[in-house]
């Protein structure tokens, strides 16, 4: 009896363990960001090497919002590390990081760096942010002023250049130089000139209201239309960024800021409908191509769709958008059920892989729906998961 006992008894931390480590956390956000750490991604390295990468500020904006979610300080700690193996101990700038080759994407770890540096007041980050603010200073633009992608894209405005360069100008601007009237006005140019000049105009084949891709002032790119020189197909994920920059700048837009507040809140308003209409209706989620339903090679994308349910979900929870009727909010939360189901897979080590998140689109090439579509489908690619975890912040704090 007393050794059954003894056995029975030995045996308890072991038997505790188990569903312990078969358990998945009952957060989504949780699960994915865990799974991300992980698996080793987001902490500024590619195969061991400092990368400055668009996808890892993505991530750490997740995971900021993560940490203060939940006080982990794990996700505090992986945004740390991100920033120490890219900027060094005086403040220059690695992982890649080329100044005169003008490219917005570097800018995303901006926020990021700005975060840590209120937090902890690390100078050498003050250096580096510094750094990428003086690009912009140089940034080219086009004759009406919108900067261009990257100094390589001649005149070219695309959509993810907004959340890249726009999300950072306007962090930087709210917390070193709010009372910048020039460059609150300058913020408010970018995105609105982006609208301006890709939205798709009543009459335009298969119109959806939404944005393409991007636009070469210049019309020398080969897919330059002939009135406004935009690209000819609506990518989901470039209209993704473009919508989380939205919610994000609105967000911490100060009352000084001038025109922003409105216009942003006007362009939202015409998107945010747009995009719930956009949905497939059986799925209720949204196509690569948006403009291209149904044709054969295209599929259903999971992160712009991400992308989407995070931005529409906290448009609505902050005020920016009424949805009296509900129908926006019920649109996300089908989307978000659809990729539950069908993007999430469970892996046997209690992690979670993600699928089905396109890993580039460019308009360095073609720009035509056969692009599109032949682009690699990835699994684990941090660009959607990051998009999940902010998607499922959003839907778990849904009333
Ligand atoms: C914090 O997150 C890490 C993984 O990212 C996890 O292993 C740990 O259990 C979490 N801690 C708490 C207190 O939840
Ligand atoms: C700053 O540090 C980097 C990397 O450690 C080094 O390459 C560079 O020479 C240093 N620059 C100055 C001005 O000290
Ligand atoms: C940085 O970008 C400029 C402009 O595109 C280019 O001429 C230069 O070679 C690049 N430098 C490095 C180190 O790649
Ligand atoms: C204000 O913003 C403008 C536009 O970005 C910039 O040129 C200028 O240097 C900024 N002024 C100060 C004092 O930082
Ligand atoms: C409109 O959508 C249909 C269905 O996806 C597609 O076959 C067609 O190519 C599209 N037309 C244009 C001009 O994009
Ligand atoms: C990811 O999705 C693709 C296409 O839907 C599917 O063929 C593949 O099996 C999925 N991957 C996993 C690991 O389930």
């Amino acid at each position: 009896m007393f050794l059954r006992v003894a056995t029975f008894l030995s045996l308890l931390p072991i038997l505790a363990l188990i569903p312990i480590a078969e358990a998945r956390p009952e957060s989504y956000a949780v699960w994915a960001a865990d799974s991300a750490i992980a698996r080793g991604q987001g902490n500024g390295l590619s195969n061991g090497v400092p990368l400055d990468s668009y996808d890892d500020g993505e991530f750490q904006w997740a995971l900021r919002l993560l940490y203060e979610r939940t006080g982990n300080t794990t996700y505090f700690n992986w945004i740390e590390t991100g920033a120490d193996n890219i900027v060094s101990p005086n403040g220059t700038i690695g992982g890649g990081y080329n100044f005169t080759a003008f490219i917005q994407d570097y800018l995303r770890l901006g926020p990021t760096w700005i975060y840590l540096f209120q937090e902890t007041g690390q100078a050498n980050l003050k250096t580096a942010i510094d750094t990428y603010r003086s690009q912009l200073n140089g940034q080219p633009r086009t004759v009406q002023g919108q900067f261009w992608h990257k100094l390589v894209y001649f005149n070219q405005g695309w959509l993810d250049g907004i959340y890249m360069g726009e999300v950072f100008y306007a962090t930087y601007t709210s917390v070193f130089d709010a009372s910048n009237a020039t460059a609150w006005a300058d913020i408010t140019m970018q995105f609105e000139l982006m609208f301006e000049n890709t939205k798709q105009l009543p009459g335009a084949p298969n119109n959806t209201g939404l944005m393409y891709h991007g636009y070469d002032f210049s019309h020398t790119a080969v897919w330059a239309s002939p009135d406004r020189g935009h690209s000819p197909e609506v990518w989901d994920r470039a209209l993704g960024w473009y919508v989380m920059a939205l919610v994000d700048v609105l967000e911490l837009a100060p009352p000084n800021s001038g025109a922003l507040k409105a216009t942003l809140l006007r362009i939202l308003n015409v998107l945010a409908p747009n995009i719930r209409d956009a949905a497939d209706p059986t799925s209720g989620v949204w196509w690569l191509v948006i403009t291209q339903p149904g044709r054969a090679l295209n599929y259903f994308e999971s992160s712009g769709a991400s992308m989407y349910i995070y931005a529409l979900l906290k448009a609505v929870r902050l005020g920016y958008v009424q949805d009296a009727d509900g129908s926006i909010v019920a649109a996300m939360k089908k989307a978000y059920n659809y990729a539950v189901e069908n993007w999430v897979i469970p892996n046997s080590d209690g992690t979670m892989s993600w699928n089905n998140t396109v890993s580039v689109g460019s308009l360095g090439s073609t720009g035509d729906y056969e692009y599109y579509v032949s682009q690699v489908v990835d699994l684990n690619d941090l660009k959607g998961i990051a998009a999940f975890v902010l998607a499922s912040l959003e839907f778990e704090q849904l009333p």
